[in-house]
């Protein structure tokens, strides 16, 4: 008896201290969905994705970079990619929390896609929706900066050539009321404040700006775990979501970091 009352005792305050615990319990899966910005390195491709999975995630979470090379928002779809997200959603639901991070736009703007800014808008708010009917959490994401730099001022500062897929993104986050990171923001200024010479150590190859390499998916994907702590603050409190303390530091002083 008084064995029993003692166990139950310790039962209750287990239930006390973690308070539905099976629901929140569950470890996220992310998928990133986007273009080659978001993709795994590969010949002419490489993004931030894989260097967020492979070394920010932790107590079980995990992910999948679903992040095509030429992808927009409507080849994503009728190319069959974003079937692939839905479906990834739905496998990882029974033992995860599904998140999908949504980024476009350089592909896009291309004058050969044809795709006008307010029908960029209305795709991002589109996949969104579709994300949300799965039972997933969707985030936006803007699209990651080239490091293309002008010297009109005598300091090198990067081209901001993706300022209205950003102004877009941000848009399409408030017009259907989900969380949004703002990337071109976080990595214009880290890559304004490192300048060219440190920043083209990203590069996929020497004469690739765009794309980034092993190193630079780490960084830079290291910078997106740190946004989406600012927005989803539970996933870093229960140990999921971690960013490296000294490239978190670097990052935030403008240093030069390189894992
Ligand atoms: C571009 O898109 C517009 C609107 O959808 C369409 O009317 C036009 O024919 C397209 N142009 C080309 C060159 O495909
Ligand atoms: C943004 O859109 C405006 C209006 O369409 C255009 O004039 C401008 O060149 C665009 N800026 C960039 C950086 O693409
Ligand atoms: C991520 O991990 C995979 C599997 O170990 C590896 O092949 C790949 O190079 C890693 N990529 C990055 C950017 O860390």
């Amino acid at each position: 008896m008084k064995f029993t009352g003692f166990l139950l005792l310790g039962l209750a305050s287990y239930a006390k201290a973690y308070p539905s615990a099976a629901q929140k319990s569950k470890p996220p899966f992310f998928v990133p969905a986007g273009d080659s910005t978001t993709a795994v390195q590969s010949t002419g491709g490489g993004g931030w994705g894989d260097g967020f999975l492979n070394t920010t995630l932790f107590k079980g979470a995990s992910g999948r970079n679903l992040g095509h090379n030429g992808a927009t928002t409507v080849s994503f779809r009728t190319g069959g990619d974003w079937d692939e997200v839905l479906a990834t959603v739905k496998q990882s639901k029974e033992s995860y929390r599904p998140f999908v991070t949504i980024q476009f736009g350089h592909n896009d703007q291309k004058a050969k896609a044809n795709i006008s800014l307010s029908q960029y808008t209305q795709n991002l708010e589109d996949l969104v929706k579709e994300v949300l009917d799965a039972g997933a959490t969707p985030i936006l994401v803007t699209p990651l900066s080239r490091r293309n730099y002008e010297t009109s001022t005598g300091t090198p500062l990067i081209v901001q050539s993706l300022s209205n897929e950003t102004a877009a993104t941000i848009k399409a986050a408030h017009s259907t009321g989900v969380r949004v990171i703002d990337l071109n923001k976080a990595s214009t200024d880290y890559l304004n404040a490192i300048g060219p010479d440190d920043a083209y150590t990203y590069n996929l190859n020497p004469t690739d700006y765009t794309h980034l390499n092993g190193p630079g998916s780490v960084v830079f994907g290291g910078i997106v775990a740190d946004l989406i702590i600012k927005v989803a603050a539970e996933l870093s409190k229960d140990g999921y979501l971690k960013v490296d303390k000294t490239l978190k530091k670097d990052v935030k002083d403008g240093i030069y970091y390189w894992p």
